[in-house]
């Protein structure tokens, strides 16, 4: 099997698993992703044939339009304080379950649903797996487009590469749900990501990093020979 097709079977494994962890009636947090799509499709099956009843809270518009096409129900983030659980894939994970996400521009909102969620759970194939953040795939931040030149320079002064994110015809930046740009920072391997994310969020005109840091308590990772669970 080629890789990509390789890596999408594991997707669906680890989405489809996923969707065993929500119970009857459950309010529960719906991330972004190609990964998460396979979770979404495998609710709809069980919202259609086993009657699950259960009331989705989407992190993005890709998401919402999929929870409407299965028929699941869907509540507002900003109209929920607390939820059941929170299901999203990640684009690094280190060995603490800390995680990378944003590859989606998705990040914002992702942070707040899994902040709200009484259990956060990653969903993500073995390629995702890293020994420590940044090592593969940039720190995605969102800013407000007027603090685009501010952010950027106190990046550089903090020793990171950002670069902003371009939408795919590459003829204008990519604007979040949130009406925000990305910058996606590159960092010295050794870079202390942590500390970063603190200064990061003192600085005005940063709406949020894809540093997700004590959030996820389990990841179900796929892998050549099966899944495995890791917490
Ligand atoms: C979106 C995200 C995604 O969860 C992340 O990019 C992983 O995506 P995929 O499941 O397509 O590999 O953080 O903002």
């Amino acid at each position: 099997m080629k890789s990509a097709e390789s890596n999408k079977e594991l997707k669906r494994l680890v989405g489809v698993a996923a969707a065993g962890l929500v119970r009857d009636g459950m309010v529960c947090g719906i991330g972004t992703g190609s990964t998460v799509v396979f979770f979404i499709e495998e609710l709809g099956r069980r919202v259609k044939e086993d009657k699950l009843r259960l009331t989705g809270v989407p992190t993005s518009f890709q998401s919402k339009l999929l929870c409407r096409k299965y028929n699941i129900p869907t509540l507002e983030i900003q109209d929920c304080a607390e939820l059941d659980l929170a299901v999203d894939g990640a684009d690094e994970v280190d060995p603490d379950l800390n995680a990378i996400k944003g590859g989606g521009a998705a990040h914002t909102r992702e942070k707040v649903v899994a902040a709200m969620a009484r259990e956060f759970v990653l969903i993500i194939d073995q390629s995702k797996r890293v020994e420590r953040l940044g090592t593969a795939f940039p720190v995605p931040v969102e800013v407000i487009p007027s603090a685009l030149q501010f952010v950027t320079a106190r990046l550089r002064a903090l020793g990171g590469e950002p670069e902003l994110r371009m939408g795919v015809r590459k003829d204008g930046p990519v604007i979040t749900d949130n009406g925000g740009m990305v910058l996606d920072v590159r960092f010295d391997p050794r870079t202390d990501l942590r500390r970063i994310d603190q200064e990061l969020h003192v600085l005005p005109g940063v709406v949020e990093t894809g540093l997700f840091y004590d959030l996820a308590k389990r990841a179900l990772v796929g892998r050549a020979d099966g899944m495995t669970v890791e917490t």
